[in-house]
């Protein structure tokens, strides 16, 4: 069975969102190269997604590389884009822990988008390969920006007016990348920066947030049911 996007995941839990920051910190307080914060960042989404899951979160929806992450150095972004690859790629892991793989980004055929080939395809891979799982619903954004989402949803439902659908609240959340994305709960960032650096803010509207020092390959169990506390008092 394959499950559409728009089936609610059958936990009822709650969409917490993160801004995975402070890679390259992580690593330069080790003495290794920056890369190596970004491999230790993707190992742990993994784990977070297995707390996450196993802690009845419905939605996880990740901030992997933003619209304005392609000016950082060739060497570093080739690196981060063979993390999303690894990432996607772990279908065995997924399925085991029955998470459901979505996407959020730039469309890959609209003017200015830049998801390269191989991410597109091990992005298409994972959404079918996962599809007929009913678990947490883990959303990556990836060439990903918050004002670019709403500007295409409000060209949208311009659009459409002009054939006397009128433009709502509903009509414009109806355009986002993924419309069936409940709101944000929980927004957690980490490594000590108190910005939501263009993300999600449409659907962040009514979140808590939640901001550690702990940079993000170090944000652990604990530190997430901190977080998960805010939402469960
Ligand atoms: C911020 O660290 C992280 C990013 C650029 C995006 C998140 C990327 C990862 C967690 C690596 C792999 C992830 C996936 C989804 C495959 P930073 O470089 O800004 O750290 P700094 O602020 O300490 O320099």
């Amino acid at each position: 069975m394959v499950l559409p996007m728009n089936s609610t995941p059958s936990n009822h839990g709650p969409h917490v969102a993160c801004i995975m920051d402070g890679n390259g910190r992580w690593a330069k307080r080790r003495g290794l190269p920056r890369t190596a914060g970004h491999t230790a960042g993707e190992e742990n989404l993994a784990e977070v997604v297995r707390i996450a899951s196993a802690r009845g979160v419905a939605y996880l929806t990740v901030f992997g590389f933003s619209t304005e992450n392609w000016v950082r150095p060739k060497a570093e972004v080739r690196h981060i884009l063979s993390l999303h690859k690894r990432l996607f790629g772990r279908i065995e892991e997924l399925n085991a822990n029955n998470v459901r793989i979505n996407w959020i980004g730039r469309p890959f055929d609209e003017p200015g988008a830049r998801t390269p080939a191989f991410v597109q395809r091990a992005i298409r891979q994972a959404i079918s390969d996962t599809a007929a799982n009913t678990g947490m619903v883990l959303t990556v954004a990836f060439d990903y920006g918050s004002r670019a989402e709403l500007l295409r949803a409000a060209q949208l439902s311009i659009s459409e007016s002009i054939s006397g659908i009128p433009i709502t609240t509903l009509n414009v959340q109806s355009h986002l990348y993924s419309p069936e994305l409940p709101d944000v709960d929980l927004l957690i960032r980490t490594s000590g920066e108190s910005r939501i650096s263009n993300f999600l803010l449409w659907q962040i509207s009514k979140a808590k947030v939640y901001f550690t020092e702990r940079s993000w390959p170090d944000l652990d169990a604990n530190e997430i049911d901190a977080a998960l506390a805010l939402i469960r008092q």
